[in-house]
């Protein structure tokens, strides 16, 4: 957000805004219908923050393949992807199997089931970091796990976190942190800035238990961690005894190995979660031998990791069949290569028609930004002041909502996945739809970015 735009009033936006909503609002009235009902038993109609939006979110009422229903008869492309848990779209067959199958012989069995350990040992065989590993109901659990795991083995508490990073609704470290955060205590690094980073962690380095990083900021607009960077945290962790955590829950799928294996740097303990249990919830954490063995119950030293569903018979068949047969290493690379072909022409399209935006991010995770010149930390896309702020969000508003109304659908924060059911003319739409979005309301955009 440049310092002309903060100065002035976003009137003219303000207008565009409202012509795109009020489109929006006649072409969905159930959904609209559907929102005001939900508003009474629910919290603002909602039980998942992010799934909000203004003026009101789309209600589906089905999904197949990469496409989506909405309670209004539209259908649309799902570029949202569940937030990357949605790797296999809707109605994957081989998922559907697995789970039928699973269903037909009872899915609360109180015990261990046929598939737990054949999808943890296809996880170990993945992800070099990972000797052993452990299932949770999501990727938040997954991390506040391993960060206990870390605690444990270092006999520290302090855990060092990014400024912008994102690691579960309670584990929010945003411009403005969650009042909803777990109790620390937090250090903090800056994403990408070696000097500054160490210094801290030098300062810090007797009390650090861990450092959790994402290594692409998912939340955080697909800002990726610079090698170096990384490394840097690599070779502190091993001179100091601190944990390093690569919370891979969303950036696993960019390689069979996850993004670690893409990068070549191989951190202590990784966090999982999203597409691996097939679609259903799931997380794990996992990692080296000797940080996994006390949750090892035949120890006289053992600490107990409890979770009723930690092993829940749905997500386990459904993720081993996902990770088995469905993610195989050579779709995994081909959707990557898939999603830098299409960052890159969404940002020829930008740049063609000189319109202040860029795409972030790698591989199938995208992310839109309103501002030309480099980012590389999530402090170089925040507003800074309450007006630079609005005008933010009304740009997202504007964004998402045009490529709705175009049959696209994405998160209002302008994040975008590709899914593995989608072929070269799903994806197409994206930038189709971007492109008469451009050309429509490129010129106030300019403006204001
Ligand atoms: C990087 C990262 N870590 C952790 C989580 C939390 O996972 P869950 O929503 O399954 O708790 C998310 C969710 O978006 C995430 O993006």
């Amino acid at each position: 957000m440049n310092e002309m735009a903060s100065s002035r009033s976003n009137s003219a936006l303000e207008e565009r805004l409202a012509e795109v909503e009020a489109a929006y609002v006649a072409a969905n009235p159930s959904s609209l219908a559907a929102h005001l009902a939900a508003t009474r038993p629910l919290p603002g109609g909602n039980t998942r923050s992010i799934l909000h939006f203004s003026p009101f979110p789309l209600t589906f009422a089905k999904g197949e393949g990469c496409r989506l229903h909405d309670l209004d008869g539209h259908e649309l492309t799902d570029f949202l992807g569940e937030y990357s848990a949605g790797l296999f779209g809707h109605s994957e067959p081989v998922i559907e199997a697995a789970i039928t199958e699973a269903l037909a012989d009872g899915i609360v069995l109180g015990g261990p089931n046929r598939y737990e350990a054949t999808l943890a040992e296809t996880i170990c065989a993945r992800f070099p970091s990972i000797d052993q590993v452990r299932f949770t109901n999501s990727g938040t659990e997954a991390n506040l796990l391993a960060l206990a795991a870390a605690r444990l083995a270092t006999g520290r508490q302090a855990v060092m976190v990014m400024e912008g990073g994102y690691h579960g609704g309670v584990l929010y470290f945003g411009q403005h942190k969650s009042p909803l955060n777990v109790a620390g205590p937090w250090v903090f690094g800056i994403y990408n800035d070696i000097e500054a980073t160490s210094a801290v962690i030098e300062r810090e380095a007797h009390g650090l238990a861990a450092i959790l990083i994402e290594p692409m900021l998912g939340a955080g607009g697909g800002i990726c961690a610079e090698p170096a960077f990384l490394a840097m945290l690599r070779g502190s962790c091993d001179r100091h005894g601190i944990v390093l955590i690569f919370d891979e829950v969303m950036t696993s799928r960019m390689s069979h190995g996850g993004l670690q294996t893409r990068l070549g740097i191989i951190p202590d303990m990784t966090t999982l979660g999203k597409y691996l249990g097939g679609g259903l919830s799931f997380g794990a954490f996992g990692g080296k031998a000797k940080l996994m063995e006390r949750f090892d119950p035949r120890r006289p030293d053992a600490v107990s990791h409890a979770g009723t569903f930690n092993n829940n018979v749905l997500s386990m068949a459904a993720g081993l069949a996902a990770a088995t047969r469905v993610s195989t290493a050579e779709r995994l690379d081909d959707l990557w290569a898939a999603g830098e072909e299409l960052r890159a022409g969404l940002n020829a399209l930008a740049q063609a028609r000189d319109v202040p935006i860029q795409v972030l991010g790698t591989g199938s995770i995208l992310g839109f930004h309103f501002q030309r010149g480099p980012i590389r930390r999530p402090q170089d896309v925040w507003p800074t002041d309450p007006l630079a702020a609005r005008i933010q969000a009304d740009l997202y508003a504007l964004l998402h909502l045009s490529l709705i109304e175009s049959g696209c659908y994405i998160a209002r924060r302008g994040y975008v996945t590709l899914s593995l059911p989608m072929g070269d003319a799903d994806i197409a739409r994206l930038p189709a739809a971007f492109d008469a979005f451009l050309e429509r309301h490129g010129p106030v955009i300019a403006d204001y970015a």
